[in-house]
C-alpha cells in the first residue's frame, strides 16, 4: 500500500523570479489558492495518509502557512458568522494533521532532498510529485498507484513532448505495452537531442522503492553538479529494478514557469468546480 508521499519544494524558484525572492513558488495562488494546495488535494484524493515536505531554512513561510492557528482562531472569535473564515481554516487543519517537514538547506538537488527523507519511510514503495507539474482533470496519482498494484513495480508518469524542448526533461527509453503504458529500459536527465532516445518525458509524478535511498546514499552529482533522482532510477533500472512508464489523462501544466504560471491560472479558473 502507497500510504506516503513526498513532496520536495526547497527549489529556488529562480524562474519566477522576483516574487520568488520573498514568497515560495509553491504559495502562490492559482485561482486563489496556493498551487501546493492542488498537490496535496491530488495526494489526499488518492488515499496517501502522511506527506512529507521537504522545505529549507529560506522557505519557512511555507510551514507557517499550516501553523496559523492562533491568528485563525481569534478572527474566528471576532467574526462568528463567517463561513468561508471557518471553512478556510478547516481545510488548513486537515492539511496539518497530514504534514511533516524535511529540511534540505542547499539546493544540491532533487536526489539529496529525497535522501533527506530516508529515515521517514516505512513501506516499500511511497510516492513521489514535483509540485511545477500541476495535473488537472484527472488524478494522476491515483493512476499510478492503481498501476502499481497492477505491475507490482515502480510507475513514472509521461507525457511526449517537443524533441525542440528535450533537453528540458528526463527522457526514458521505452519498450512498449500498450498505447498508455511502457517499460522504462533507461533514463536520461537533460538529454540534448542527439543523446534522447525518445521525446516520452519524466514528469513529476514516480511511484519509488525504498531501495532509491541505497542508491542515493553513493549518487555521484551529474548534470549541472545536481544530485538527480533520474541517475538513481537509472542505476536501479540497469539492476533489473522494473519501471512502468504512464502516458497519463488529464492535462499537464507547468507552474514552474511565469508564462505557465499565468496559464494555469487561466486553466483553472475556467474549469467549472
Ligand atoms: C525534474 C526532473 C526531470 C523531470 C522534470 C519534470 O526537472 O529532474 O527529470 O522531467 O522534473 O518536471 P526540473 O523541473 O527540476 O528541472
Amino acid at each position: 500500500m502507497i500510504k506516503q508521499a513526498i513532496i520536495p519544494l526547497a527549489g529556488l524558484g529562480t524562474r519566477l523570479l522576483p516574487l520568488t525572492s520573498v514568497i515560495p513558488k509553491e504559495l502562490l495562488p492559482i485561482n486563489g489558492r496556493p498551487g501546493l494546495e492542488y498537490i496535496l488535494d491530488e495526494c489526499i484524493e488518492s488515499g496517501i495518509k502522511e506527506i512529507i515536505l521537504i522545505i529549507s531554512k529560506k522557505k519557512e513561510t511555507i510551514k507557517k502557512y499550516f501553523f496559523r492557528d492562533l491568528f485563525y482562531q481569534n478572527l474566528i472569535k471576532k467574526k462568528p458568522k463567517n463561513k468561508e473564515l471557518k471553512e478556510n481554516y478547516k481545510r488548513i487543519v486537515k492539511y496539518k494533521k497530514m504534514i511533516k517537514f524535511v529540511y534540505q538547506n542547499s539546493p544540491l538537488g532533487t536526489g539529496d532532498a529525497i535522501l533527506k527523507c530516508k529515515k521517514l519511510i516505512k513501506s516499500n514503495y511511497f510516492l513521489m510529485l514535483m509540485p511545477d507539474d500541476l495535473i488537472i482533470k484527472r488524478n494522476c496519482s491515483k493512476q499510478l498507484i492503481k498501476l502499481h498494484k497492477k505491475y507490482k513495480s515502480s510507475v513514472i508518469a509521461s507525457m511526449k513532448v517537443d524533441y525542440n524542448d528535450i533537453s528540458r526533461w528526463g527522457i526514458f527509453n521505452i519498450k512498449k505495452i500498450n498505447k498508455k503504458h511502457f517499460k522504462i529500459t533507461d533514463v536520461i536527465e537533460k538529454p540534448n537531442r542527439k543523446e534522447a532516445p525518445s521525446n516520452y518525458a519524466v514528469i513529476g509524478r514516480y511511484i519509488l522503492p525504498k531501495e532509491i535511498f541505497k542508491v542515493l546514499d553513493r549518487q555521484k552529482p551529474g548534470k549541472n553538479n545536481e544530485i538527480h533522482i533520474t541517475d538513481s532510477i537509472r542505476t536501479l533500472i540497469y539492476n533489473n529494478n522494473k519501471f512502468i512508464g504512464h502516458l497519463f489523462d488529464g492535462k499537464y501544466l507547468d507552474c514552474g514557469s511565469l508564462k505557465g504560471y499565468i496559464n494555469s491560472t487561466i486553466k483553472i479558473s475556467s474549469l467549472k468546480i
